[in-house]
């Protein structure tokens, strides 16, 4: 389904979340538009809202499990989205992602060992180890076929792992390897051969590998789609844990809804009894609202993905057209990798919120040239934030 955006679209409409205690929007002084924290300004489709109306008429919210319906629906959403099959009793229903790495690392190897992470990184991930006691082991993405700007025309280049350096961090003390897949901050979905490559690894080391796929939804690239971990790498997917979540696809960071699967017993056991400790369960209405996602709002998604294509594209151009900033195409993502080395050494996040727009600073993620910005809001919203960033880079040029 194509939406033509030269039509308003309902993503056009600006959404005024100022007194919603919105964390994105509470963040910054009035003035500074808030481009960070990955939620979208977006409305979600309506009948998430409905399905939580429906269930709130019942007065009572005791313990709630996974209803069935759910569950089935998240089976279909595997097999038709992902062509993955999963067996539905290696499912483990958490809230949100984050807690379930943090769990996942604490039930991997022993106090002392070592966990794997490919940076830069969506920045809890840099944290997640030494919380659970463990040393975190960097391998730096690297970055492939270098930018050519000539004239208009720009060759995007892509980061990718340097199989040699990864394998070379592996060693008896590695428990686990956390991936962070379509990849948070640089937008990059990884190769079925990339995804085999690191569960044979792991595989091999005999080291969990943490599959966080909560952007799995947001492909942007028109040529790839997301493959699942444990999907690329079958004969090895006893090793893998496969996190995935409606809350990036359907806007529903608020509303906590996520899934764990794993085919390997062992681990879905020890995950679980892990989590039931320390992970609160889901909300009741969040079940109800990720049902009603799965089931009833990809028309909404598709709508939702023609819209964050067409952001990009501007973002893109706009972005390379300056003389100072540079970006590269994202194949997945509503999270521009923005390459700011050529307008200063240090973290530009200061810089930018001065100018009234509110990033993610790069070296929270482990690399201070680049910043992040989120272009999951209204066209208008966008264009008056790469207008402020641009005035902002004239006035030193
Ligand atoms: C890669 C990645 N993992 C996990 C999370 C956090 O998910 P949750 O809010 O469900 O803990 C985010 C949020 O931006 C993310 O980008």
């Amino acid at each position: 389904m194509t939406t033509d955006l030269n039509q308003q679209s309902s993503f056009d409409a600006f959404i005024d979340r100022r007194h919603t205690d919105s964390m994105k929007w509470q963040k910054f002084p009035d003035g500074v538009i808030p481009m960070w924290v990955a939620d979208m300004d977006f409305a979600i489709p309506s009948v998430i809202t409905q399905a939580m109306s429906e269930r709130i008429q019942h007065p009572i919210f005791g313990y709630t499990m996974a209803p069935p319906s759910l569950i089935n629906c998240v089976a279909e959403y595997c097999t038709g989205k992902h062509n993955w099959t999963i067996e539905t009793e290696s499912l483990y229903w958490i809230p949100r992602v984050l807690p379930a790495l943090t769990a996942a690392c604490r039930i991997a190897g022993d106090t002392g060992d070592e966990i794997i992470v490919l940076t830069p990184v969506y920045h809890p991930l840099l944290q997640i180890p030494e919380k659970v006691g463990k040393a975190r082991v960097d391998v730096s993405m690297v970055y492939q076929s270098p930018r050519i700007k000539d004239g208009q025309q720009r060759q995007s280049g892509r980061w990718s792992i340097d199989f040699t350096t990864l394998e070379n961090a592996f060693t008896d003390r590695t428990a686990a390897l956390l991936l962070s897949t379509p990849h948070n901050p640089m937008g990059v979905m990884f190769s079925e051969e990339e995804l085999y490559k690191i569960a044979a690894l792991c595989a091999e080391h005999n080291v969990l590998l943490v599959s966080d796929e909560i952007h799995c939804d947001l492909v942007l690239s028109t040529t790839k789609k997301h493959i699942p971990t444990a999907l690329a790498a079958k004969e090895h997917a006893h090793t893998v844990l496969t996190i995935m979540s409606p809350s990036k696809t359907f806007n529903l960071a608020g509303a906590n809804c996520s899934f764990a699967h794993t085919s390997n017993e062992d681990i879905l056991k020890k995950f679980s009894h892990e989590c039931l400790y320390t992970v609160p369960l889901v909300p009741t209405l969040s079940y109800y609202a990720a049902e009603a996602a799965y089931s009833s709002g990809w028309q909404w998604h598709g709508e939702l993905i023609d819209y964050l294509r067409s952001n990009h594209d501007y973002l893109l151009t706009a972005i390379n057209e300056t003389e100072l900033l540079s970006m590269d195409q994202l194949d997945a993502t509503y999270l521009a990798w923005i390459d700011t080395s050529k307008l200063m050494s240090e973290d530009a996040n200061d810089f930018f919120e001065a100018a009234g727009v509110g990033l993610s600073p790069g070296s929270q993620f482990g690399n201070q040239n680049f910043q992040r910005l989120n272009f999951a809001c209204s066209r208008e919203q966008l264009e008056e934030g790469v207008h402020r960033m641009v005035k902002a880079i004239e006035m030193i040029e």
